[in-house]
């Protein structure tokens, strides 16, 4: 059997095609800048400088957009965390260290239009908001990607990002249409698209690894899968935020599989490859059997959320109809 690749052979062995990424993504970056994205004359001061306080009442939003709003920002705050794990696991070095830096800065801006967004417009409760951030952040985050193997911590980072990228892309254009305003839509548009380009960087990088090492490189994949969860562990009303974005369609495990995960596995040919030796070919059989047992369970829970939002439905018919 042949031996794995350490993690410096494979930053270095990958250092040419990060370098064609780094450039490739350079090229296709758009400047854009947040204050464009604010409507700055809907804001006035909160009672400390003479104004009035929050109130559920002034928002616009209704809470199922409240919630994702506030999860998507708050996953974009805890960029400290993710920075160390990738600084960490792709060095400092040459067009590592450039890919790094820019993409560091490229999601702050995310974090910046978003809490911008929210507070100037009041659609959320801005202390209930910073205490959650210094929660979140305070708590970190730790990739699911601790699980040994040579080279396992580049490969797990990779392709973690790379599934990490895509839903956050998806889960920011369905908010977008969730808020129900424009200007809202507008802005998590523009954020979508570059958490686009970043997973195009992150999926090319793997797509290299899946090349170099196929063996090993699928069996983080497969890892990275079978442990899949939002880095949202650690924020305040997790789960009762992420139930409320999957009941509501924002992101659910039908997108994750279907919108996620699937076009991500086709674009690396996963289960048309012939360079895999048995040990890959095992893993791909654990991989197939993995997305079969998603698949129903995507499906079971579609069963429960459309009876669930079916009894809603008549429950409000019949108050409605009490009403009259
Ligand atoms: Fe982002
Ligand atoms: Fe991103």
């Amino acid at each position: 059997m042949a031996r794995d690749l350490t993690q410096l052979e494979l930053l270095q062995e990958l250092a040419g095609v990060a370098e064609e990424n780094v450039n490739r993504h350079l090229s296709m970056a758009k400047e854009w800048h947040p204050h464009d994205y604010v409507p700055w004359d809907e804001g006035r001061n909160f009672a400390a400088l003479g104004g009035d306080d929050w109130d559920l009442e002034q928002s616009q939003l209704d809470e199922v957009a409240r919630a994702a709003m506030i999860t998507n920002l708050l996953t974009e705050d805890n960029l400290p965390s993710y920075h160390r794990e990738i600084a960490d696991n792709f060095s400092r070095d040459g067009a590592w260290g450039t890919w790094v830096g820019r993409w560091t800065a490229e999601e702050n801006r995310h974090g910046i239009v978003m809490r911008d967004y929210l507070v100037v417009t009041r659609a959320v409760d801005p202390v209930a908001l910073e205490r959650a951030r210094m929660t979140h952040m305070t708590n970190g985050f730790a990739s699911p990607a601790e699980m040994g193997g040579e080279g396992g911590s580049f490969l797990h980072s990779v392709s973690y990002v790379t599934f990490q990228e895509l839903a956050t892309r998806v889960s920011h254009r369905n908010t977008g249409k969730a808020c129900n305003d424009p200007i809202a839509d507008r802005m998590l548009q523009r954020i979508a698209a570059d958490e686009n380009l970043h997973m195009i960087f992150y999926r090319n990088m793997c797509g290299a690894a899946l090349d170099l090492a196929p063996d090993q490189a699928l069996e983080s994949i497969t890892q990275v899968l079978e442990r899949f969860e939002m880095p949202g562990a650690g924020m305040p009303d997790f789960r009762r935020n992420g139930v409320l974005m999957a009941k509501h369609g924002i992101y659910d495990l039908r997108q994750h599989l279907e919108e996620v995960v699937q076009p991500v596995l086709r674009k690396w040919r996963i289960f048309e490859r012939t360079d895999f030796t048995a040990r890959g070919e095992a893993t791909r059989e654990r991989l197939g059997e993995f997305l079969e047992k998603l698949d129903s369970q995507a499906s079971r829970f579609e069963e429960q959320r459309d009876r669930m939002l079916a009894r809603e439905a008549a429950k409000r018919e019949k108050s409605a109809a009490a009403a009259v």
